[in-house]
């Protein structure tokens, strides 16, 4: 095939340069003596208009040709009447790839999200799920980008794994056994003959292996896909998604509070430099005034409470919450957003929290209470980040183990982190999916994430 121009590239071309390009026709409009095609590849968020005119040999073809065609076009760039576009492209060839009739469910007029979340292997296709991804897949490469330009290694964490880090029970199960003749033990399923010759399910954190490669090597990162059997139908949870979890050895609380602040604002930075037209498309369809509010966040500094402190801010409130409001109990998405939205008006760490709420994992505070845990909350979306400085003694985190019922024989190889060598970390795991809500304005998860699980869903 002759080399395909990108219409980002051709949108960008001198008007008289010859090429060819290949995409859908996202409408077809048919005048007197000529038919406009706007042909989109999805290397932007803009069409290339194609102007056809009665020459062409199947011009009657093209005239009646369906939203959602594939075209190859061949032709000159020449400057466009048309207002908002350099240039169009005069067709001297059109050849209909692959047609499509009007039975195609993307149709000129818009369509509710969630009925596109019905025909998410057709959704890509549109203005806003084109955009959607584009952000995500810059997201991804600006995280690894970040932590390259810092010296983290990036390590790949097992997906398969047989340790339940957050200790939630979350677990999906991954098994080999006849699932309809389990062999039991006791009443209880057997999984000693099971592939791994023990009970594994898919990861809810690659935490636990990170924190061993960072008393290797320092900083390091993980970025995967991770999988959590939460029954939670909120617009904010996934079955599904991906978390970006760095650990820094020789690091406490303070330090993993000053990472993930320059990381979120960097990535704040880099929308706004790298994907200003998909997030101009945003701020006018999604969530008006997104470009200037992620401007400000990419200039503020963070404010940080205490958990207590947070306590006693929503019990001074004059709304009424749903869910209570005492100390010892988790924030809800409802408290996270006061205190966001209305207190602070901005991104808030919470630090320290009860230890009765939080992981096993998370290093104990002098106070006997609380641990060294730190929270990101951001307007709209709510906890974005979770982290903590780990707990680096062996005496401690093995009590630890002991009151919340993990049996140290299952984690012994982290245990021996503790062991030997031991030293003060931390780290925190951002969900991907939430970040790219908080940079679009999407309001549901399963719409920045292009196929998602979640309860009852995982047919495309
Ligand atoms: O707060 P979480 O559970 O923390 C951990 O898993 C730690 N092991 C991370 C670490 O310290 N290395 O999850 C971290 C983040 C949350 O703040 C949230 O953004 C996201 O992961 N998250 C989810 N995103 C989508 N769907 C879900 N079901 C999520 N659960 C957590
Ligand atoms: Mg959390």
């Amino acid at each position: 095939m002759e080399r395909r121009t990108r219409i980002k590239d051709a949108l960008a071309g001198q008007p008289g340069a010859e090429l060819t390009v290949r995409g859908w026709a996202r409408t077809v409009r048919s005048g007197k003596g000529v038919t406009f095609i706007a042909l989109n590849d999805g290397s932007c968020f803009a069409s290339l208009q194609v102007v056809a005119e009665p020459v062409l040999a199947n011009y009657e073809e093209l005239a009646r040709l369906g939203t959602g065609s594939a075209l190859r076009v061949t032709g000159a760039l020449v400057a466009s009447p048309a207002a908002g576009q350099a240039v169009e492209l005069a067709a001297r060839e059109v050849e209909i790839v692959g047609p499509a009739d009007e039975s195609y469910p993307l149709q000129k007029k818009r369509h509710s999200f969630e009925y596109l979340r019905t025909i998410a292997h057709l959704r890509p296709r549109t203005n806003t799920f084109g955009a959607v991804f584009r952000v995500r897949s810059m997201l991804a490469q600006a995280i690894h980008r970040f932590f390259a330009e810092r010296g983290f290694l990036y390590v790949h964490t097992p997906i398969i794994t047989a340790n339940d880090c957050e200790g939630a029970g979350e677990l999906f199960r991954v098994t080999t056994l006849d699932m309809a003749r389990p062999p039991l033990a006791d009443g209880e399923v057997d999984y000693s003959g099971d592939f791994f010759g023990q009970a594994t399910g898919l990861t809810v954190s690659g935490q636990l292996e990170g924190e061993l490669c960072a008393l290797a090597f320092g900083d390091i990162y993980t970025f995967g896909p991770t999988f959590r059997a939460e029954n939670s139908n909120t617009p904010r949870h996934a079955a599904e998604f991906w978390m970006v979890e760095p650990e820094m050895a020789f690091a406490d609380l303070m330090d993993d509070a000053a990472l993930a602040e320059e990381f979120f604002r960097y990535l704040c930075r880099f929308v706004l430099d790298n994907c200003r037209e998909d997030l101009e498309f945003f701020d006018s369809h999604v969530e008006k005034g997104l470009v200037e509010r992620i401007g400000r966040l990419a200039d503020s500094a963070f404010a940080m409470m205490e958990y207590g402190d947070a306590i006693r801010e929503l019990q001074k409130a004059t709304v009424t919450f749903e869910y209570p409001v005492e100390w010892g109990l988790d924030l809800q998405t409802e408290h996270e957003r006061y205190l966001t939205e209305q207190v602070t008006g901005g991104p808030l760490f919470v630090v320290n929290y009860p230890r009765e709420i939080k992981a096993f994992y998370m290093r104990q505070n002098d106070d006997g209470k609380t641990v060294a845990a730190m929270d990101l909350l951001v307007p709209k979306v709510g906890e974005i980040i979770g982290g903590s400085q780990r707990e680096e003694r062996l005496d401690l985190i093995t009590a630890r183990m002991g009151e919340v019922g993990i049996a140290p024989e299952g984690l012994w190889w982290y245990l021996d982190s503790r062991r030997w060598g031991s030293c003060p970390h931390a780290g925190f795991g951002l969900g991907f999916e939430r970040l790219i809500m908080y940079l679009t304005g999407m309001e549901n998860i399963r719409d920045v994430i292009p196929f998602p699980r979640t309860p009852r869903h995982a047919e495309f």
